[in-house]
């Protein structure tokens, strides 16, 4: 996490000062005590101040900021609409300050800023020392303080954050269809340690299919100042609270080094462990410490799962079992806030990935994504290919160094989580670069030989110097693999977007052309599987999407509310999981109906096809409460899916009321009713969670809706619905909101208060609902 370039300009004076006093200086109260813990993380989100201008002096230790105003992060610079805004307004150089005072305790330790991400470029003081500049949005990165530090007074840390386009840092340079917006966007801390500490921890579980699986420990340990006195070092491996193996070695006297030494243990006969798979992700703790005699200096932990993940010739395969990848590509960016959303809100990407859209595998199009999205994928069994910022361009040698060296720190930080299978170690859809690639793919083998490479080209022909072929096939039929290990890792995207209030034929139409995808990608086991493009509609630049800052090409809209290509995938799950049955048209739109392939998008004459997503055996139709017809799924045409569509003939249903019955062997296990009338029912309003804590940032979703009276969702509508806000909380969406589809969503934000919080929506005709939060006292920031 360090950056090493930071370090040796900011560390060299520290490791100079602190060479003269060979002993460790333990923070005060941890020497001689049995439990003591070295290491003090000061998380450091709340209470900056920040100013959208610059200003004389900005970044000095004196300067007045009470006229800033008080942000807490995750940030976005500026708000914007949620489409049709003006990519360049958020596009600018803004000053981020923050003021703390150290604890006591981290007195004599060495201290460091750790930033997880901020848009684009940082520059950071303390103090008012300039400590160097760091390149890149989505990497995380870290200054040592400690030089500059005051134990006694207050100190200022200064961040001057540019956020335009630049183009020497990726993935600027060309034009990218997706929008990066601005502001110390990902979580800030404090890291106060030893000078000899752990800088990071790589676990590999071995022999996960044996009888036998163990843990290779890679512990990287830093060593700021030449050390005299031996030191152990331990790791062991935990099932919550309980040990199942330990192993320790010593550490001997060292002189100060700049690169940190890695420390290779093992932990064997663990006794019975349980996989980590799709279905049970289980996982477990390796801790890691260091030890002066008996007091703990430092000690930092990570979670792991077993499981053994390949891509081989015939398919990929985890724990030794073909698993055919469906999935899809994820932007990271939400609504009027960009990319500045907390731990919560990334999670429930997670979980609408894997538990609503039941996928096995997601994407992080096109850059590494917050570290709260992966905790999720490991505790869903959720796959990752994770790749590196850039699409479309590689700038010069500095471009391309920055690149590699994004590599580095996308492995460094994420190679525990046993959801990722992939290194995306290419720039998305660049052209081929040999000499570029090689160091790219090296760098990624050499720091973490247990994971294959992939790198997602859209040429053919292109230069393979990854493992795996990963190539987006936006055609169809789709190319045959050209290589043993294939991924096709896009489709469909640009070449069919359907806004969630087109046209009904056009959005069956998208969610058939995934499932023909993914009945092809069925066809033939060299196939691993596919990734579509993509989960939900983006934010873009103006040269891409619908004209409106929009790339509707997703399977659920901005607010991630189901398009009916969301049902597709949805119901390609097993029933045992769950049952679905989703009919892609609208019963009360008489001209919604014409689903099929080749030729039959709007204005066509084919006959009026009904679609239904469904993972039942057969549906039993009604119209009117008598049975008009039994129909079942397409095996014929799609032959590869594992729930095939099924399609009704319009002409045979005519009435008011219509009934589904789904089956499974003899049994109804689903049914689903629609009214014809076309007219709007209810209104609903439905809070994601209902307790935040009071941190400042930590958010929540509210979704509204307008159906029929059996729940159906009424597309059309578009009523303005006006909010009402009390309690210690902030909107975060439009007020009144548009629906948009008949659905949409705003979300809640806390403030640093406890109590309650209730959001009030007001549909013009159907009424007002409300929710309630709890917002909970959260721990109060020490610094
Ligand atoms: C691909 C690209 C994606 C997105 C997509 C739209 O070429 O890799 O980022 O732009 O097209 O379909």
């Amino acid at each position: 996490m360090i950056d090493r370039r930071a370090f040796v300009k900011a560390g060299s004076t520290s490791i100079a000062a602190l060479a003269l006093s060979p002993q460790l200086a333990l923070p005060e109260g941890t020497r001689g005590s049995e439990h003591a813990v070295g290491r003090l993380t000061l998380p450091m989100n709340r209470n900056w101040r920040f100013s959208p201008r610059r200003a004389d002096q900005d970044t000095a230790r004196h300067f007045n900021d009470t006229t800033f105003e008080r942000v807490t992060v995750p940030h976005t610079n500026h708000k914007v609409a949620w489409h049709s805004f003006d990519e360049k307004t958020y596009q600018f150089i803004s000053i981020y300050r923050r003021h703390f005072t150290l604890p006591r305790v981290a007195r004599g330790q060495h201290v460091f800023i750790d930033f997880e991400g901020a848009m684009a470029a940082s520059t950071v003081w303390i103090n008012g020392h300039r400590l160097g500049e760091y390149r890149g949005g989505y990497t995380p990165f870290s200054f040592e303080l400690t030089p500059h530090v005051d134990w006694d007074h207050e100190n200022v840390l200064a961040v001057e954050l540019d956020s335009t386009e630049r183009p020497d840092i990726p993935p600027f340079g060309g034009t990218i269809d997706y929008l990066t917006f601005g502001g110390i966007y990902r979580e800030v801390a404090l890291r106060c340690v030893p000078s000899t500490h752990l800088d990071n921890v790589f676990a590999r579980p071995v022999n996960v299919l044996s009888d036998h699986p163990g843990v290779d420990v890679s512990c990287f340990v830093a060593h700021l100042a030449t050390r005299a006195m031996p030191l152990t070092l331990e790791v062991e491996l935990r099932d919550k609270d309980r040990v199942l193996a330990s192993a320790r070695t010593e550490l001997a006297s060292v002189t100060a080094t700049l690169e940190p030494e890695e420390h290779k243990l093992t932990l064997s006969e663990l006794g019975p462990v349980q996989r980590w798979d799709l279905e049970k992700p289980t996982l477990y703790t390796v801790v890691a410490r260091i030890r002066q005699g008996t007091a703990v200096i430092d000690e930092d932990q990570r979670r792991i799962g077993f499981r053994e993940a390949r891509f081989t010739d015939h398919g990929f395969e985890l724990n030794g079992r073909i698993v055919k990848l469906r999935g899809l590509n994820r932007h990271q960016t939400f609504p009027w806030v960009g990319q500045a959303m907390p731990a919560r809100v990334q999670r429930r990407d997670a979980v609408i990935l894997k538990k609503e859209l039941k996928l096995n595998i997601v994407r992080t199009s096109h850059y590494p994504q917050s570290r709260h999205f992966l905790d999720a994928c490991d505790e869903l069994g959720l796959l990752v290919l994770e790749e590196i910022p850039g699409w479309q361009h590689t700038g010069d040698k500095q471009w391309q160094d920055l690149a590699v060296d994004n590599v580095g720190r996308m492995i460094r930080r994420d190679w525990n989580h046993p959801s990722i299978i992939l290194w995306g170690v290419r720039i998305n859809e660049a052209n081929d670069n040999h000499d570029f690639y090689v160091r790219t793919n090296a760098l990624a083998h050499r720091l973490d030989p247990s994971r294959q490479t992939g790198g997602v080209r859209n040429h053919y022909q292109s230069e393979l110097l990854e493992d795996v072929f990963t190539n987006n096939d936006f055609g169809f039929p789709l190319d045959p693999p050209n290589h043993p290990l294939y991924l096709n890792t896009e489709f469909v995207g640009h070449t069919f977007p359907a806004k969630p209030y087109d046209h009904g034929s056009r959005l069956a139409e998208q969610s058939l052309r995934h499932a023909r995808i993914h009945n092809q990608l069925g066809s033939m086991t060299q196939y691993a599987g596919g990734i579509g493009w993509c989960a939900f509609d983006y934010n873009t630049h103006a040269a891409f999407g619908g004209g409106d800052r929009m790339c509707y090409h997703g399977v659920s809209d901005i607010f991630r509310l189901p398009k009916p290509a969301a049902s597709f995938y949805r119901a390609q799950c097993d029933p045992t999981d769950e049952i679905v049955l989703e009919p892609a048209f609208q019963w009360a739109a008489r001209a919604d109906w014409s689903a099929g392939l080749e030729g039959s998008e709007e204005g066509s004459s084919r006959p009026m096809r009904g679609l239904i997503w469904s993972n039942c055996e057969r549906i039993a139709i009604h119209v009117d409460e008598k049975s008009v017809v039994d129909v079942e799924p397409d095996r014929e045409n799609f032959p590869h899916l594992p729930h095939p569509p099924f399609f009704v003939d319009r002409n045979r249903l005519r009435g008011a009321t219509l009934r589904m019955e789904g089956y499974l062997g003899p049994k109804v296990v689903i049914e689903r009713t629609y009214n014809v009338d076309g007219v709007d029912r209810e209104f609903m309003v439905v809070a994601d969670d209902d307790v935040l804590n009071a941190d400042g940032a930590d958010t929540t979703r509210v979704v509204m809706r307008v159906t029929d009276e059996f729940g159906s969702l009424r597309r059309y509508s578009t009523a303005a619905i006006s909010l009402t806000l009390e309690g210690p909380a902030e909107l975060v969406g439009d007020n009144p909101f548009s629906l948009v589809g008949g659905g949409g969503a705003v979300w809640i934000r806390a403030r640093e208060q406890a109590g309650k919080v209730v959001l009030r929506a007001s549909h013009p005709v159907l009424g007002t609902r409300s929710v309630s939060l709890q917002i909970r006292a959260a721990e109060r920031e020490r610094v």
